[in-house]
């Protein structure tokens, strides 16, 4: 019987058979001949994640001054039963992520289709044929501990078999560059011993041929700005050698805008990937102190939104304060400071930790509690309690669910026998809470509730009007606004039509 790997949206895809394979090679190798006929350089990427698959085809789309096409790209992706279905579907010139940027279609269409500079493979046959390799594939934090960050660490053991699999099949003189955020040290400390390991196996004479690894971190911003965050952004880079540099230079001034956003070339790759977690650390430190004083404003009966829109007015120092919310949740905030705290012992023996980093973290993690605590104010006993969750991605207007504070909101309120009903316009399938079905209307999620929490600030809850949200309820209602999206004109209409309102760093409602 044949496996099957299902899409998003339930398309099934059987995995490639022997035959297929065999295949595979024969017209990835004819494709790669053709390509070099047209002076092309042929880059690989590995993993068609969120940011691998953007990046895949912004490098796809570059050109050059006569508009020739620089690149051609393979996009490899490990036929796995989770991820093999990304293949086929890039190859029909469509996204396998979804987003609000309308550039992600058309770029998948033009470098697919068009240009036809993209094509994805499950085969490593793909780094065998590659000048450059960029590495975009998942390395996780484990925090064993739900609040307690300074237990967590990074099992490395499966970006090793990746770095593994690129020292097996590349050519000695191919480039890897990193883009995974990765615990410091990670290029020079495991991905160059890995890669020289596999060389010497292979009769490489890694004297002549030392290894060429670069390290460029990715800024990307899977909204609205998807595409641009990775062409039209400032670069960090660096490599463990001269020749690494000067080829990443080369290949991220073709591909990205750097006239208009320079790059910034550090002394190492350990400088370099120290910048990308720092960097993460600092927005993580950043909300967790918002969270902190959302906690103190709702008690003494102040807007802290409307204070933090006074204090951004200080144009040049603190301009980025960020904003309290129902938590903090995506793949990056929640697990950076914990590879750079894992890794200051792990990778480099040192007595050193970072608590406000690690703190931060637990500050944002356990934020999503605070909603249930204001939901008590109200109810002492949260059993059979009717609540509807507005919102269930990490973040406003995209798809990404990964650790997603609405999903710690909702495992704590199972916890106390509430009945949760979820809804969220830009997810049908919640991949992390299997058990929990989206509902597809909001008048089916939000009749009857007793509470209902605007979890995440799309742009369809903004436009809601109080009036019709009360009709769809049926009665006298919790609001709980957690991303300040109720305006005070708006919290009026709701406790006008009797409903109670809270929220998050919302004190002043109180006085209403
Ligand atoms: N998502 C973001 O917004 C973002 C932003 C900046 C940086 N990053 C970093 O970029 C990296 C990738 O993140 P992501 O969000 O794209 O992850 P992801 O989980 O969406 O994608 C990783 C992909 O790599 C594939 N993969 C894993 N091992 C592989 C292998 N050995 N060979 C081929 N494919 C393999 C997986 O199947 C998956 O498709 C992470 O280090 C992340 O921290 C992410």
């Amino acid at each position: 019987m044949q496996d099957f790997s299902i899409a998003p949206n339930g398309e099934e895809y059987p995995l490639p058979t022997e035959q297929e394979s065999k295949d595979e090679l024969t017209r990835i190798k004819e494709i790669t001949e053709q390509q070099r006929a047209k002076g092309r350089t042929i880059v690989a990427v590995q993993g068609m994640g969120f940011v691998g698959c953007v990046m895949a085809a912004v490098v796809a789309d570059a050109t050059d001054e006569q508009g020739e096409p620089l690149y051609f790209v393979h996009g490899q992706q490990r036929a796995s039963l989770r991820s093999y279905w990304k293949v086929p579907i890039i190859n029909k010139g469509i996204p396998p992520v979804s987003s609000s940027d309308k550039e992600v279609p058309e770029i998948f269409r033009r470098t697919v289709k068009d240009k036809q500079t993209l094509r994805a493979t499950w085969l490593n046959y793909a780094y065998e044929v590659a000048d450059i390799v960029v590495v975009d594939i998942q390395l996780d934090a484990t925090k064993p501990a739900f609040g307690d960050a300074a237990q967590g660490y990074c099992d490395l053991s499966a970006f090793r078999d990746g770095m593994r699999t690129l020292g097996k099949h590349i050519q000695p003189e191919c480039m890897i560059l990193v883009e995974t955020t990765v615990p410091p040290g990670t290029c020079e400390h495991v991905v160059k011993p890995i890669i020289e390991k596999e060389f010497k196996k292979r009769g490489i004479d890694t004297e002549k041929y030392p290894p060429l690894i670069a390290h460029s971190y990715e800024r990307v911003m899977p909204g609205a700005n998807y595409v641009s965050s990775i062409r039209n952004f400032w670069r960090v880079f660096s490599g463990v050698n001269q020749k690494s540099k000067d080829i990443a230079r080369q290949f991220l001034s073709n591909i990205l805008d750097t006239e208009n956003y320079p790059l910034t070339e550090l002394g190492s790759t350990n400088a370099s990937e120290l910048s990308k977690v720092m960097e993460n650390s600092y927005r993580a430190t950043n909300i967790a102190l918002t969270l902190e004083w959302a906690k103190c404003a709702e008690k003494i009966g102040v807007d802290l939104h409307k204070v933090r829109a006074a204090i951004r007015k200080r144009k040049g120092t603190h301009d980025n304060l960020l904003r309290p919310s129902l938590g903090v949740g995506g793949y990056c905030l929640t697990k950076d400071p914990v590879l750079a705290n894992w890794a200051m012992d792990a990778i480099f023996e040192l007595d050193q930790e970072l608590p406000i980093a690690i703190n931060s973290v637990d500050v944002n993690d356990t934020m999503p509690l605070h909603t249930i605590e204001l939901i008590k104010e109200e109810f002492d006993d949260l059993k059979d309690l009717k609540i509807a969750v507005l919102g269930v991605s990490y973040l406003e207007n995209l798809a990404d669910t990964r650790h997603s504070p609405s999903e710690t909101l909702i495992k704590f309120l199972n916890e106390e026998w509430a009945l949760v009903k979820a809804h969220d316009p830009y997810v049908e399938y919640w991949p992390e809470m299997e058990n929990v079905t989206i509902q597809k209307t909001l008048p089916d999620t939000l009749a009857e509730a007793d509470v209902v929490i605007f979890a995440v600030g799309h742009d369809e809850y903004i436009e809601l009007d109080p009036i019709e949200v009360v009709d769809m309820i049926g009665k006298e209602t919790l609001i709980v606004d957690c991303s300040n999206f109720l305006t005070d004109d708006k919290i009026k209409q709701y406790l006008e039509a009797g409903c109670k309102v809270k929220g998050v760093g919302k004190g002043h409602i109180e006085k209403m």
